[in-house]
């Protein structure tokens, strides 16, 4: 797997939070194609290991992390651990995350709010914050931060959702903004409706949704391979000038 070609991420140690199943699963094959050293965490143990352990049999270097990001004494230790092991992390894709029932303000109770914040916006930055850093000791790095169209739109999530997802975006420009002439760059994913367990989960009861999804330029759902895809670019020197950047891959769904 790793004999051809240029491999965009070879040398680099890469974490990505979520990679059980869905974009961080894929995210995490796609980075280990590419030569990372891969850090897969997730809250779900054995899907952690089962991600880790795919990437070894394919023939790429990876290891498990069992996190839950809301956790947050766990983050520093998860830091702590990577950078032990590998003694250096230049990317870190911040993709753990969870829906909010698309909930409006007045049926969003405190729990919900508190839980999607604290995985899908207080996480990232903690975790951000845990490995700027070595980055800078390290001559730099690269944040993916796993956004959404509800980042920049409303109605693509409910109330705590689109809040985080916004948060997210401005994290990844202030990041950029404080490190970028130190060589971090900062970049956020807006996905639209990628066909993942998240979504289905969703889409089973939202039969208007589903026609929206069917209704858009692309006429299908997003493949968590071409997340992985994008992913893989802004991990990449190939997008040395992205700086701070919230990319639309959506299939056109906001475009109208
Ligand atoms: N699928 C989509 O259509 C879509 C669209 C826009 C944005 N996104 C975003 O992309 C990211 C990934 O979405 P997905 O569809 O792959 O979701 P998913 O639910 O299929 O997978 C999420 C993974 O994150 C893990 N996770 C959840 N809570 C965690 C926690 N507290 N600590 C550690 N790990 C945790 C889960 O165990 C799971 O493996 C999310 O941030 C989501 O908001 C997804």
């Amino acid at each position: 797997m790793h004999g051809s070609g240029a491999m965009r991420l070879k040398y680099k140690v890469a974490l990505v939070t979520g990679a059980g199943r869905g974009l961080g699963h894929a995210i995490a094959g796609q980075f280990a194609r590419e030569g990372a050293h891969v850090f897969c965490c997730d809250v779900d143990e054995s899907a952690a290991w089962a991600c880790a352990e795919q990437i070894l049999a394919e023939g790429g270097s990876a290891a498990a992390i069992a996190i839950d990001v809301a956790d947050r004494a766990a983050i520093p230790a998860m830091a702590a651990q990577a950078l032990a092991e590998q003694g250096q992390v230049d990317i870190v894709c911040n993709n753990a995350g969870v829906l909010d029932d698309f909930r409006p303000a007045a049926d969003t109770d405190d729990a919900l709010w508190d839980r999607v914040l604290a995985i899908n916006l207080t996480a990232p930055f903690l975790i951000s914050r845990a490995f700027i850093p070595s980055m800078l000791e390290n001559g730099g790095g690269t944040f993916v931060n796993l956004a959404s169209m509800a980042g920049l739109i409303a109605q693509a999530g409910g109330t705590a959702y689109t809040v985080s997802k916004h948060g997210v975006i401005g994290l990844t420009r202030q990041i950029s903004a404080d490190y970028g002439q130190r060589g971090i760059r900062a970049n956020a994913i807006c996905p639209g409706s990628i066909d993942t367990a998240m979504s289905r989960d969703f889409l089973k009861d939202a039969p208007e949704v589903q026609a929206i999804v069917d209704s858009v330029p692309a006429g299908r759902m997003g493949r968590p391979e071409e997340i992985a895809e994008l992913a893989t670019y802004l991990a990449s020197d190939s997008s040395g000038f992205i700086h701070g950047a919230a990319m639309v891959i959506d299939g056109g769904w906001t475009i109208r």
